[in-house]
């Protein structure tokens, strides 16, 4: 094959190679750690909701802020949710129309596990909880059991840090208005298999987001 021959075939292979990198990877933009409601406020405002409006997307900058409020790092190495002994054992997995992504805190960023809606694999029976088909998004609260050291960490250690981030996450939902409901029933084998986890991860739970629905 001639160099002009091979070329489109190059082209169409560099093509390809730049837009799985753009697929693989979402930039959020930084998030806005000033401002906003007042603590007391957002306390008081801090609720359950189980009415989303379907169609209505969360913004990038929102989800950059919740995120970070949730789980982001506000020192060099440390975050706004504590966990025992410093372990950071957790990761934030966000359920969308358009796949499972991970966030990754340093690069505040979302690396895309894959392209399937597996929003519906959080709930045993949709029919009984149909809101969680309508959130925009579902936050999926993960243990990386190779984090936990046996002799430092009990096992229950990560259902508590879990409460920890899900509460950021109900405070900034509070603080811009957006509604929000974590479910502990959830089918934990189906949904680490619809979200292609290790074996070694573990959910410990779910957090439906989205603007309420009147
Ligand atoms: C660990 C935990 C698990 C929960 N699991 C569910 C659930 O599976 N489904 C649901 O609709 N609500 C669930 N909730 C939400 C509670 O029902 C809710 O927080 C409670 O009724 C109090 O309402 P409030 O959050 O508006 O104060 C859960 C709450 C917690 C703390």
């Amino acid at each position: 094959m001639s160099w002009k021959a091979f070329l489109p075939v190059l082209l169409f292979g560099l093509g390809a190679a730049a837009g799985f990198a753009q697929d693989v990877s979402l930039k959020l933009p930084p998030p806005q750690k000033t401002g906003g409601m007042p603590l007391m406020e957002a306390l008081n405002a801090r609720q359950s909701s189980r009415k989303f409006v379907k169609d209505r997307p969360v913004s990038d900058q929102v989800l950059s802020d919740l995120l970070w409020a949730t789980w982001g790092f506000n020192r060099e190495n440390k975050r706004t949710a504590p966990t025992a002994v410093n372990a950071q054992e957790l990761d934030v997995y966000v359920l969308r129309d358009d796949g499972v992504w991970l966030y990754d805190a340093r690069l505040n960023s979302l690396l895309r596990v894959h392209h399937e809606d597996v929003r519906a694999a959080t709930v045993s029976d949709l029919a009984r909880q149909p809101f969680v088909a309508d959130a925009p998004i579902t936050l999926v609260y993960v243990c990386d059991t190779t984090k936990l050291s046996p002799k430092a960490s009990r096992p229950d250690w990560s259902l508590m840090d879990t409460g920890f981030l899900a509460q950021n996450a109900y405070l900034y939902c509070a603080s811009v208005g957006l509604g929000t409901v974590v479910r502990g029933s959830f089918p934990p084998a189906d949904l680490a298999k619809a979200m292609h986890l290790k074996e070694t991860q573990t959910v410990t739970l779910c957090q439906c987001i989205g603007w309420p629905a009147p």
